[in-house]
């Protein structure tokens, strides 16, 4: 089998983070999202990737390189414009060619990996198979309706009044049969040659598509608040380990990894907390469920529930940080000068929360 990974589109939820970077590099947990889907397709014994790249891709190339990291063979496939996941496919006819093949997108991360499914579908004469899970809104995903022998009726892209509350995970095996589909289909109202019609064709033209229930967690980190609840899930399954400095005067818990060269001075850390490689936290408070990336300072300040990435320093903040998202390179402290007042240089739709 090969993988294929979605790795184009624009992230618009998630701007302004991705003004400056492609959604998909954006770490969970100190690793970016992009390189734990080729870590899940990689453990499920597939070395042959595709990666589709859009107006990102020469970001992607430079962090991802030709997959030696991994063990796998990269190959990169340009997408001139999101004309839509069927569209991605489309492109993808030449690497794929007649191997039976799993399509992850680039910005998913799902409980447990992919090798049960990957194996089941390999050794199966399914022509697809899909993963589904319970969502509480549904509306904003594709949604699959299933009959009493828990087969696929129907599947529809972000219905205004859902079906059911069974969501399209993106994660879909295929075999070359796929090719007519998408070649079939015409674009949606958004535009965009959906998947989700590509397989609903199939359904139509008595090809065997199976659904799979996945029931751990799952989350397309589209959205802030979805990169939140992605990385919470993901620091509470991570191995803990404290290669960096902790002094005698900082306490820090079971749950905390601490990467080499980076210093815990005086300072409370509570996990599950990740703190990157030659970060410096001085000082200061860091809450459960925080991931605070690479050569970051933060000094005689307290944040929670938060991701801060890499170069940022937070100094002096006199109220806790919670629930927030920190680019890279950003700089959160008191200004001395007069007069007492909120300065601030901030990108295009950023959100600041005052007290
Ligand atoms: O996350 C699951 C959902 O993903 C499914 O439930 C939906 O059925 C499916 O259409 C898709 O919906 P999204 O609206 O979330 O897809 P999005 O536009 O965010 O794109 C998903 C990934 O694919 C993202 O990493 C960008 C990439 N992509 C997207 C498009 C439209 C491409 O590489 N090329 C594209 O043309």
């Amino acid at each position: 089998m090969k993988g294929l990974i979605l790795s184009g589109g624009k992230g618009t939820r998630l701007r302004p983070l991705t003004f400056t970077r492609a959604k998909q590099l954006i770490p969970i947990a100190n690793k970016p999202v992009l390189f734990r889907v080729i870590e899940a397709i990689r453990d499920a014994g597939i070395d042959e990737v595709g990666i589709v790249i859009g107006d990102t891709g020469d970001e992607i190339r430079q962090a991802v390189g030709a997959g030696s990291q991994w063990g796998v063979n990269i190959t990169y496939i340009p997408q001139s414009a999101p004309l839509g996941l069927a569209h991605a496919v489309k492109i993808s006819q030449e690497f794929l060619g007649d191997d039976r093949f799993v399509m992850f997108l680039g910005d998913n991360v799902i409980q447990g990996g992919i090798s049960p499914l990957i194996s089941q579908f390999a050794d199966s004469d399914w022509n697809s198979q899909i993963v589904l899970t319970q969502v509480d809104e549904p509306e904003h995903y594709g949604v699959a309706e299933l009959d009493e022998q828990q087969q696929i009726v129907r599947l529809v892209e972000k219905p205004r009044v859902p079906p059911s509350n069974l969501a399209l995970v993106g994660i879909y095996m295929f075999d070359h049969h796929i090719f007519e589909a998408v070649n079939a289909i015409q674009p949606s109202w958004r535009g965009e040659l959906e998947i989700t019609d590509a397989i609903q064709w199939l359904v139509d033209h008595g090809r065997r598509v199976f659904p799979y229930i996945h029931n751990g967690w799952w989350i397309d980190t589209g959205k802030s608040s979805d990169m939140l609840a992605a990385n919470d899930r993901v620091l509470a399954e991570i191995c803990y380990e404290v290669n960096g400095y902790v002094d005698r005067d900082s306490k820090i818990d079971h749950l905390v990894t601490v990467e080499a060269g980076a210093e815990i001075i005086n300072s409370v850390v509570r996990g599950p907390t990740i703190i990157g490689e030659g970060c410096r936290i001085v000082n200061s408070y860091v809450g459960p469920f925080t991931s605070i990336h690479n050569q970051t300072v933060i000094e005689n300040s307290e944040i929670e529930h938060s991701i801060v990435l890499d170069n940022s320093h937070i100094r002096d903040v006199p109220s806790r940080i919670v629930d927030s998202i920190i680019g890279r390179e950003v700089e959160v402290t008191v200004s001395p000068i007069k007069p007492k007042a909120y300065k601030m240089t901030l990108g295009d739709n950023s959100k600041v929360g005052l007290l």
